[in-house]
């Protein structure tokens, strides 16, 4: 009781500061956790912006403000740094739909295919892929394949049949998806639409076919918010996790952001509840006490790592 009275009087963000100033921390946040912490992060974005960012940063300890696989992913890309999740019960429900022995023996029934998997994933079923993508390069790094290649696509089937509509190339999907974007409710859309005509919706590319067909616009998280920036609507149904709608405000204060509704049919109710186990208060405990650490064996990391090299090195010699 006296130590929650205690950690109350804390002022979280000044001690945060004074933590990673003294242990040369850098903090990076994705674009779904809570304003707060996407405000006193050293850099907020994407999922590829973010596994960017820790493959290149000279910081003695990464506090990953996001969910397991984004930490784990840059853990394999910096292994001699320590990594920090402040919450190791964030999982993510899209790489739970991927379990690494029905995925192994996927691959084994499709055999000479070329396994591309989508970052959202554990580090066993990248040390089984080929090639790693994020929503953000996954239409280009598909077409760096050779034609006549067969490729594997894994674990999102609605990201994968986007992709597959959009180079025309013929894929094995595997079943999975976010909870998140899969449950948005296309008849709450039409509504919002339909009260909102000068709206423009944006998606996704997570969310099903039936949104994706009736969205203005199509893109990773990061291409929502530029987007939102460049377009001249002033108004826009944002069919992602709302935490994004944080960065979309604050780039464009005149502009007008509602959040797409979900299955329930009340707004935010699309959240992520593993972003969300993210706080300013586990922030800076994490940060404080050095834990809860991410530590993974060597084979593994050294197993993993060429999928998501592939990844960086495809998308730096294309300018992503
Ligand atoms: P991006 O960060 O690549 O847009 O992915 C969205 C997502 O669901 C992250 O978990
Ligand atoms: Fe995973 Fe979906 Fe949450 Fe992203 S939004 S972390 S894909 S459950």
């Amino acid at each position: 009781m006296e130590k929650r009275q205690e950690e109350n009087s804390i002022n979280y963000f000044e001690e945060i500061k004074k933590f990673r100033k003294e242990k040369n921390a850098i903090i990076l946040a994705h674009y779904y956790v809570d304003g707060e912490i996407q405000d006193i992060a050293d850099f907020t974005g994407d999922s590829l912006a973010l596994s960017q960012k820790a493959a290149e940063t000279d910081a003695d300890i990464i506090v990953f403000v996001g969910v397991h696989f984004m930490a784990e992913t840059a853990k394999i890309l910096s292994p001699s740094k320590k990594v920090l999740l402040p919450d190791l019960e964030a999982g993510c429900s899209l790489a739970d739909s991927c379990p690494t022995k029905e995925f192994d023996e996927f691959i084994k029934l499709h055999p000479n295919h070329t396994v591309v998997s989508y970052i959202n994933t554990t580090a066993e079923v990248k040390a089984l892929t080929d090639i790693v993508c994020t929503s953000s390069n996954a239409v280009e790094i598909i077409r760096t394949i050779p034609e006549g290649e067969k490729i594997i696509f894994g674990p999102d089937r609605n990201l994968g049949n986007y992709i597959s509509r959009l180079t025309g190339r013929k894929m094995v999907i595997w079943d999975g998806a976010c909870h998140v974007h899969n449950e948005f409710s296309l008849e709450g859309i039409l509504k919002l639409k339909e009260e909102n005509p000068n709206a423009k919706l944006i998606s996704h590319p997570e969310c099903p076919k039936p949104i994706l067909l009736v969205s203005d616009f199509i893109g990773s998280t990061k291409a929502l918010v530029d987007f939102s920036v460049k377009d001249p609507s002033n108004k826009f149904i944002v069919a992602t996790e709302p935490g994004v709608l944080h960065e979309m405000k604050k780039l464009s204060k005149n502009k007008e952001f509602i959040p797409a509704p979900g299955e329930s049919g009340e707004c935010a109710c699309s959240e992520c509840e593993y972003m969300k186990k993210n706080s300013i208060e586990k922030l800076y405990l994490c940060l404080k006490n050095e834990t809860p650490e991410i530590l993974m064996e060597k084979e593994l990391m050294d197993n993993a790592r060429s999928s998501i090299n592939k990844m960086l090195d495809i998308s730096k010699k294309l300018g992503l």
